[in-house]
């Protein structure tokens, strides 16, 4: 696969996570990157792992940031024809004891932010009548979900509605919408967000992995980005509006194996 005619912006692709796989994959493939991260330095130090990759900054959360990083973009990549909206961030905690501040962030980044980028993107391909894809990060939490995760399994729901909604819109100017639902990757933020219901993040893990995937290894971050990069690619030029799971198989199982395994005592 030859992605050497596409320029991706990646939001949060200095994470080490999704957006590390995400990276890497579309390098291989021979695109250039746009990292865009919170901090310059961290977009600074995540460029430097990639054959051609400009690094920018913003907090996505605020318009004012992003329409000067599309500036910044224009200068020195010129009009790009590929979005990835990775950045996101995640949020354990019982419905009833979310804080505004939590919600507000757990949205302002997840909703807010991906909408404000795909604006001044889109805006880009059209003023410029240029064909571009977008694929967005959802979760399989977008699908279906666990206590204590409402407030960040709906902003999942809502960016697979954002993704099928948009398909349509804009597929008559050639622009693509799709997503990728990630299972259970390895990245930093997780092992936060597991002290919520275990004092043991690297045994939860090994769990799941035995017991609530239908393919038992960890899905690594390069495997999310390979989806990815097919999605940005001609080789799934009649595929819009969709969701594509990347979850070993944990959305298709209907209980899991210790119960199937279940034994009357
Ligand atoms: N890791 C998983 O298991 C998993 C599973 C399903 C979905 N996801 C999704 O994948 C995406 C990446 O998550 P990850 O787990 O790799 O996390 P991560 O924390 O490793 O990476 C997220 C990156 O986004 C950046 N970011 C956060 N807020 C930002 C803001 N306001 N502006 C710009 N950048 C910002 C962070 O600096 C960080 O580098 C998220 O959308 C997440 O919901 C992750």
């Amino acid at each position: 696969m030859d992605l050497s005619h596409l320029k991706v912006l990646v939001t949060g692709g200095g994470g080490g996570g999704v957006g590390a796989g995400v990276c890497q994959a579309l390098d291989n493939f021979g695109a250039t990157l746009i990292i865009n991260e919170l901090t310059i330095e961290k977009a600074v130090e995540a460029s430097k792992l990639y054959k051609k990759a400009i690094p920018v900054q913003a907090d996505l959360r605020s318009a004012e940031e992003v329409e000067k990083m599309f500036s910044e973009i224009k200068e020195k990549a010129g009009n790009i024809n590929g979005l990835v909206n990775n950045a996101g961030v995640g949020l354990a905690k019982p419905v009833h004891e979310v804080e505004e501040s939590e919600f507000d962030r757990t949205y302002g980044v997840n909703i807010r932010g991906t909408w404000l980028v795909t604006k001044y993107f889109v805006k880009q391909l059209l003023d410029n009548k240029i064909k571009g894809n977008i694929v967005n990060i959802s979760s399989i939490h977008g699908f279906a979900s666990q206590p204590n995760y409402s407030i960040y399994a709906s902003t999942k729901s809502a960016i697979e509605g954002f993704t099928k909604a948009m398909a349509y819109e804009l597929g008559g100017y050639g622009i693509r919408s799709n997503a990728i639902g990630p299972g259970l990757v390895h990245a930093e933020q997780n092992y936060e967000l597991f002290k919520a219901f275990t004092s043991d993040p690297e045994k939860y893990e090994e769990d799941f992995i035995e017991n609530q995937q239908a393919l038992n290894h960890l899905i690594q971050p390069i495997d999310c980005g390979n989806t990815v990069a097919f999605l940005l690619s001609e080789l799934s030029r009649s595929i819009t509006g969709q969701v594509i799971y990347v979850d070993a198989g944990k959305t298709i199982m209907l209980c899991n194996r210790e119960f199937t395994t279940y034994k009357e005592r």
